[in-house]
């Protein structure tokens, strides 16, 4: 925090007033259900992006990340909030400026924020609602406003989905935003009813293995997929009087399958309706501590979004898979979007050093290159952090 003090003292020649964190996010399961009314199983993360910022006396906007130095500072006003390809990562703090300013009159004067993340960029990770969220909570706590914590998640996902054009559901925003250290939360995504889970899993820990390959097209896949669904779900509801998939249990998709009459769409409408039915059943587990179960029910997540919602790809099958054949794992499977980014592990807590070794050495031979391993804490969601 030092160093990011520093910084925004050299580049913008005063102290900040304020410093706060938001976190990422891994999802346990629940994955490509929240834009189906299903339920998410999501929990915050410690690595995440830091930012100070500083109130100015004029109506100019500057930011700067210390991960994209090589941008510099991005400048605009309190007038000029349009998206702008120029301003590269800056949109995502300007996309929630732009909303916030025209929510509340009493932002009338300019600030200057310095932010730097620890998240791996293009990880899933969540750096994008961990950025979102952090803009927003800086900037209402330097105006005093006081403003809903769950308006302000449903404005972080606004802006993924009007400003940035990628038409994500509210799993991320809301996990970085209600995250509790050691918890995760069920999340009904069409009640926004959520309820916080200890992460305790006995002898077994979570482990976070990156592809290390970055995302590409994975906005345009993602919305492929959400579209999907909504034509799958219109021709269920010709037969269902339901809003959405989340709403169908397996046994009725089993009895309307064919009636949706296009294999493609079978398939997606069955992974978010068996991925909801395996998220309540994870809940239901955890509460009987059978991490076993649990275990199967992740390994079974990962082969649905593979061949079902066919969102994996080489990297993320090679990763899931091989932990899935290390002694000592219960269960692994991709977390978030997916198409790369990063997988999950429950491992015994024992066997870590033999689930990195073994995983790097299958991963590096199929794929050519080594995976990451994280091993972080489950974490509160967005807050300032006090001086100390
Ligand atoms: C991304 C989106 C979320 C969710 C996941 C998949 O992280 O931002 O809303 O849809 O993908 O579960």
């Amino acid at each position: 925090m030092q160093n990011l003090t520093q910084k925004f003292k050299d580049i913008f020649n005063a102290e900040p007033t304020l410093t706060a964190f938001a976190p990422g996010r891994i999802n346990l399961i629940g994955e490509h259900t929240d834009y189906n009314g299903g339920f998410v199983f999501p929990a915050a993360i410690e690595l995440g992006t830091y930012g100070v910022g500083r109130l100015r006396d004029d109506r100019k906007i500057q930011l700067y990340s210390v991960n994209f130095e090589s941008a510099g500072v991005m400048a605009f006003d309190l007038d000029h909030l349009d998206y702008n390809a120029e301003h590269q990562w800056a949109n995502y703090p300007k996309g929630m400026i732009r909303y916030l300013v025209e929510q509340f009159p009493e932002i009338n004067r300019g600030f200057d924020i310095v932010v730097e993340g620890n998240i791996p960029n293009g990880a899933s990770l969540s750096s994008s609602a961990s950025i979102e969220l952090l803009t927003g909570h800086l900037v209402t706590t330097l105006f005093h406003i006081d403003m809903d914590r769950l308006e302000l998640v449903k404005m972080g996902q606004r802006v993924e989905n009007e400003f940035i054009g990628v038409n994500s559901g509210i799993m991320d925003q809301f996990i970085v935003g209600f995250g509790k250290k050691d918890h995760a939360i069920l999340l009904d995504t069409n009640t926004l009813e959520y309820h916080y889970v200890p992460t305790e899993f006995g002898d077994y820990k979570i482990s976070i293995m990156n592809t290390n390959k970055r995302r590409e097209l994975a906005e345009s896949k993602y919305n492929e997929r959400r579209s999907e669904c909504e034509r799958a779900l219109a021709q269920l509801q010709k037969y269902l009087d339901v809003q959405s998939l989340g709403e169908i249990s397996m046994a009725q998709f089993e009895q309307y399958a064919d009636k949706i009459g296009d294999d493609v769409l079978m398939r997606r409408a069955r992974h978010a309706i068996s991925e909801n039915e395996r998220t309540k059943q994870a809940y239901e587990v955890l509460q009987a501590h059978d991490f076993k179960v649990f275990g199967e029910l992740l390994n079974a997540s990962h082969a649905s979004l593979k061949d079902d919602y066919e969102v994996t790809g080489l990297e993320l099958d090679t990763l899931a898979e091989a932990a899935q054949q290390v002694d000592g794992v219960l269960g692994a499977r991709m977390t978030g979007a997916g198409f790369a980014g990063c997988a999950i592990a429950l491992v015994h807590k024992d066997k870590i050093a033999d689930l990195e070794e073994k995983v790097t050495e299958a991963y590096t031979k199929t794929v050519g290159y080594a995976p990451s391993f994280y091993h972080v804490d489950i974490a509160n969601g967005v807050r300032t952090i006090e001086k100390s």
